[in-house]
């Protein structure tokens, strides 16, 4: 994969972790980064640090994206399950690095490796999640607006197949805006659980939670009346920054 324009493949694998690569991540957006830049980068956006994965806080309050999405729900989705792939994430590297060094059980790297895909990939996803979304939503413009009607001939249309796709995942998954990067072009696909089912290859650029946790005590059952409620909190601009970075990457 070449890397262009000040952004070093160590940078996003130290951002990503193995999870992400898992996923065929190439950026979280803004932490694709150089160092310099990083260092004023919103807390949130940093899930790495010091050799271990971390749990950033989010970048609003827990009920700031009310009536669309409830408090009580982000404080859990946030605080225990995004916190149970953090620590996920990490009991498998350290086992995956006591493997590597002789000390391990060579026989479970195979557990271990699934263990680092689910839990870093979910802790990746999640990172993605919590930045896609702001206070009110933001406006869609720009360069991501002309390649998503070039890509799937109107708006219309990719609200359209965003929705379906996410709503019609098999069980716990996501709905995944992704910017494929052989064809340089923008891809809706799903993923079961964090990371079935993907492309490699494919960076996330917008990504939507469909896993009960993330929406039952509001919406129960109403997994559709939920995905529509997300569409009115996307930060767009956020969307767009990574929309920028990610085609600026290319496979070869
Ligand atoms: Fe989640």
């Amino acid at each position: 994969m070449k890397m262009e324009e000040g952004v070093s493949r160590r940078d996003l694998i130290k951002t990503l972790g193995v999870g992400g690569l898992a996923l065929g991540l190439t950026s979280l957006g803004h932490g694709a980064q150089t160092e310099e830049k990083k260092s004023s980068l919103p807390k949130s956006q940093i899930g790495y640090k010091e050799g271990a994965f971390v749990l950033p806080p989010l970048s609003y309050a827990y009920d700031a994206l009310e009536p669309h999405i409830d408090a009580q729900t982000m404080k859990l989705h946030h605080d225990k399950h995004h916190a149970g792939y953090v620590k996920g994430a990490n009991k498998a590297l350290k086992n995956l690095a006591d493997i590597a060094s002789g000390q391990g059980d060579a026989s479970l790297v195979k557990h271990w490796a699934r263990e680092l895909a689910f839990h870093g990939s979910g802790h990746a996803m999640h990172l993605i999640f919590w930045n896609n979304m702001k206070p009110g939503g933001s406006e869609l413009k720009g360069a991501l607006a002309d390649a998503l009607v070039a890509d799937f001939g109107s708006i219309d249309g990719f609200k359209n197949l965003f929705l379906g796709a996410s709503q019609s995942v098999e069980g716990s998954g996501w709905g995944i805006l992704g910017y494929e990067h052989v064809s340089g072009r923008l891809v809706v696909i799903q993923a079961e659980k964090h990371q079935d089912h993907t492309v490699q290859g494919i960076s996330p650029l917008l990504v939507v939670d469909v896993w009960e946790h993330a929406y039952y005590l509001k919406y129960q059952n109403r997994r559709g009346d939920y995905i529509k409620a997300f569409m009115n909190v996307i930060n767009w601009d956020d969307v767009a920054n990574r929309y920028a970075q990610a085609s600026r990457l290319s496979v070869a």
